[in-house]
């Protein structure tokens, strides 16, 4: 899969000739920094001026001044520290994936793919993986730079799963999952677990193992029936049918970004 990075994109430049003088170079789409923000949400131009006056806002690492243009295609732009989805043309689908549809872009089985279940284009790929019979949130996006922060484990980006148990796990068992469990690829990091009934776990992990919820509940002899993905860092929405899916909010992108920001 091809990610473009944010920032990886050359400034496009366009080439101005003069009839008798010289060649001049200039960037085609630099935008005030202040529309660049009312744009994805921090209120009116105003506001925007003045959280750029009282320093909160950076360029490419630099805190920028009144009057600032941007180029929205290459600028890494930063409010409070926290980078801020600027490029024209940057989508985020919150998914409610059902069981049964495989988290991926194309199947060579022919089975039924994710990105089938929203817009063709813009193309976008899905943010990490869940299991063929796994269902709940999942995050497409062609924003590459957003979504490498949220699967890569040194982010700890926290997931939220509620999994049907066989049986009911007795308290060592919970403590084994809260403390870690022994698996194959290596003891896991501990995990907030909660019963919400006596066959139903709610379990908060923050790596990103293949098949890891599944495995832990077996490891302490109570596989899964049925695992549900109910929250993604700050995203959770119990509203989405199966199948369906919303845009992001800015709030709820902001909120991601500032949770990838802060790891
Ligand atoms: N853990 C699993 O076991 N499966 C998933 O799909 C996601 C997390």
């Amino acid at each position: 899969m091809r990610v473009r990075h944010r920032g990886a994109r050359r400034r496009p430049y366009v080439v101005v000739t003069e009839p008798e003088g010289p060649v001049s170079r200039e960037p085609a789409e630099d935008v005030r920094l202040q529309k660049v923000l009312a744009r994805v949400g921090f209120g009116s131009r105003r506001k925007c001026d003045d959280l750029i006056a009282a320093g909160r806002v950076t360029v490419n690492g630099e805190v920028a001044v009144l009057g600032r243009r941007v180029d929205p295609e290459s600028a890494l732009v930063a409010v409070d520290g926290a980078p801020i989805g600027v490029r024209p043309g940057l989508v985020y689908y919150l998914l409610n994936k059902p069981a049964g549809v495989v988290t991926t872009a194309d199947d060579p089985q022919g089975r039924p793919v994710v990105v089938d279940l929203v817009p063709a284009e813009p193309r976008v790929f899905p943010v990490g993986r869940l299991d063929l019979d796994t269902e709940g949130l999942l995050l497409l996006t062609n924003d590459g730079e957003l979504a490498n922060r949220i699967t890569h484990p040194s982010y700890g980006v926290e997931k939220e799963y509620v999994a049907h148990v066989e049986g009911s796990p007795s308290r060592s068992g919970l403590r084994l999952l809260r403390e870690g469990v022994e698996l194959d690829d290596g003891i896991t990091a501990p995990a907030r677990v909660t019963p919400v009934e006596p066959n139903v776990l709610r379990l908060v992990i923050h790596e990103g193992r293949n098949r890891q919820v599944r495995r832990m509940c077996e490891a302490i002899g109570h596989p899964v029936i049925r695992l549900v993905r109910t929250r993604i860092g700050p995203l959770s929405d119990r509203s989405i049918r199966p199948g369906a899916w919303r845009h992001l909010e800015t709030d709820e992108l902001r909120a991601l970004e500032r949770a990838v920001a802060d790891a």
